[in-house]
């Protein structure tokens, strides 16, 4: 780990999670825990806890826990490093600079230097008298110039070298150009510009450092749009373009719009709350990102069919995060940025007014389907729709939604909500049936969330966890295994390295908790370990552990016994096909 463990103890020590937490989600104090809504998952009832004397947060929905670095590791999307920088400037203290190795940390702020020199590299060559073309095509395109300005807009030249060579004289190494992906190698293994003869829209993250950039041409040659590739600094999936502009809004609602042109034109039309995806289909981290600034969301994608398509998929998404969704539609197969250009802001306002919530503006899709005069078409209609009805979890609102589909298709709503209660009925059936089938795999369950963490033995494993989870509850019991078992005797990679990181603290005098464990592990390892630590402790805590203890060791004898004998550990070895794994 990268940063000085006694200033984490520190850090820790001043930051309380319920602060921390309680500026994300409202908590309500109930026993010695509170709680409140899960902010990592969906749902309706909390079952996300922090506990102060503990110093952790866990979801007993999800199953996401730990610590509070880890929980702004999640919230903020961060990684561990940042997260520490993060947390440390909210309670005024600075991450030590002498360590040898906050490397990592200052490589990152290198590519993000030349990332920001790159854009003012771009910003200057738009400006230039020479590129007037250039501003001309921005300028036909109804954007003024605070708004280029404001969305750092610019131009890369018609040159396979010139941003190569403007950054290498400032100082950065064709290497550090190549982790950017601003310059891309040939099959010949000479080097070039990727951008080139192109407009250019940097993308940033939510600290409005410039992270990548999307180009596009000024003609109709193909590819319209270059994007930069992933890097370490830049996941498509997590970030949204104008996120940063978006989240200081004072509207209660965001905008989705697909292309950056789009967004741009929202913005200088005074719709300063559109975001939209970067070339690839929404993520459920974006709408995740989209929920934590807003309850409401207008999805507003082109008027054509795919548009239509990506909207269907996006509102499925969007739900997932809790968003109130609704979604608005372009007459003329327009996109908003033509909208806007053409009819006005006041005309796009009114879009907003009359876009459909998300159950109205599928019922909608289905029926213009069919042709609802045909008594055919209208049972077809009726079937669609009533099956899409039927994953409307509220009564009420199911009513509503049903009366409108049948008067949409002229029947009577009783024989609608009819079809619906059937409807209602076979996803409850297969629901069942799916609980059944959860239940049947129990080893499954006993196997942790996070699939790179399964356990090869699951018996041992699960006297492995009692045995931390006896250990966490009362550290002093590490004295008492001594001698009994040791970290080689457990067979689960991960609980054995939370066990040797356990006596590692208890040598060093420290107590065993989950903030101790923060920064040597990662998140999804952390969850595990507040699972297991958040069990019951058993009442006879010795007895607990001789029976651990005992378990393990009895698995292993059985596991010996076979390898003894070479033709039944060959027999295991085919049975569990670990040949063809990588274990021998
Ligand atoms: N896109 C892309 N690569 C392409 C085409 C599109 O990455 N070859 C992404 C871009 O993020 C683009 C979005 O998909 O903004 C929507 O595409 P489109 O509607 O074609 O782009 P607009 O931004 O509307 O561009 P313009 O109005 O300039 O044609
Ligand atoms: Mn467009």
């Amino acid at each position: 780990m990268a940063i000085d463990p006694s200033f984490l103890d520190e850090l820790n020590a001043r930051s309380d999670i319920v602060d921390v937490v309680s500026r994300y989600v409202s908590l309500k104090k109930s026993g010695s825990n509170y709680f409140g809504l899960c902010p990592f998952h969906n749902e309706k009832s909390p079952s996300f806890s922090v506990s102060q004397d503990k110093q952790i947060f866990h979801c007993f929905g999800c199953g996401v826990g730990g610590g509070v670095l880890s929980f702004i590791m999640r919230a903020e999307g961060l990684e561990f490093y940042d997260a520490v920088s993060f947390l440390a400037k909210q309670y005024g203290m600075t991450v030590p600079e002498n360590n040898y190795d906050n490397k990592t940390s200052k490589k990152r702020e290198r590519l993000l230097e030349l990332m920001k020199d790159t854009a003012r590299f771009y910003y200057s060559e738009l400006w230039k008298p020479e590129n007037i073309k250039v501003q001309q095509y921005f300028v036909k395109r109804g954007l003024t110039r605070k708004t280029m300005n404001r969305f750092g807009l610019g131009f890369a030249p018609d040159s396979f070298f010139a941003t190569m060579d403007a950054m290498t004289s400032k100082g950065y190494t064709k290497d550090e150009l190549l982790t950017c992906g601003l310059i891309s190698k040939s099959e010949k293994g000479n080097l070039f510009d990727k951008f080139r003869n192109r407009v250019m829209f940097p993308i940033f993250d939510l600290r409005g450092n410039v992270i990548a950039f999307g180009g596009r041409v000024m003609d109709d040659s193909k590819p319209k749009y270059l994007n930069s590739p992933e890097t370490s600094i830049f996941h498509k999936s997590r970030n949204l373009f104008a996120i940063e502009k978006a989240r200081k809004t004072s509207k209660d609602y965001f905008i989705l719009a697909e292309g950056y042109m789009d967004v741009i034109a929202l913005h200088q039309a005074g719709f300063d709350s559109a975001v939209a995806s970067l070339g690839t289909a929404l993520t459920e981290e974006q709408a995740r990102l989209i929920a934590r600034y807003t309850k409401n969301i207008i999805i507003s994608y082109d008027a054509d069919n795919a548009g239509q398509a990506a909207s269907q998929r996006a509102i499925d998404i969007l739900k997932k995060s809790g968003l109130n969704v609704r979604v608005l539609r372009i007459p003329n197969a327009k996109d908003p940025d033509q909208f806007i250009k053409e009819k006005g802001a006041d005309a796009f306002r009114r879009l907003i007014e009359q876009s459909a919530d998300d159950i109205a503006y599928k019922l909608n899709n289905i029926a213009s389907k069919f042709d609802l005069e045909e008594d055919q078409d209208r049972i077809s209609f009726l079937k669609e729709a009533s099956y899409m009805l039927s994953f409307i979890d509220s009564d009420i609102e199911r009513e509503i939604y049903t009366s409108r589909a049948a008067n949409m298709a002229k029947i009577s709503t009783q024989s609608m909500m009819i079809e619906v209660k059937k409807a209602v009925e076979k996803r409850k059936q297969a629901l069942q049936k799916q609980k059944k089938r959860e239940v049947r795999s129990a080893v499954d369950k006993a196997q942790p969330k996070d699939k790179t963490l399964k356990y090869e033995n699951v018996n041992s494993a699960r006297s492995e966890e009692e045995i931390l989870l006896v250990i966490f509850g009362d550290n002093s019991l590490i004295g008492y295994l001594n001698g009994k078992i040791s970290s080689e005797d457990f067979t689960s990679p991960i609980l054995k390295a939370f066990f040797v990181h356990a006596l590692e603290l208890y040598k060093n005098g420290k107590n065993i908790t989950i903030p101790a464990f923060e920064g040597y592990f990662d998140p999804e390892a952390l969850s595990l370990l507040t699972n297991i630590t958040s069990r019951p402790m058993p009442s006879m805590r010795e007895k607990a552990l001789d029976d651990s203890i005992n378990n393990i060791k009895c698995r292993q004898m059985k596991n010996t016994d076979n390898y003894n004998d070479p033709l039944l550990a060959y027999a295991k070895a085919r049975k569990e096909n670990i040949f063809g794994g990588n274990r021998i």
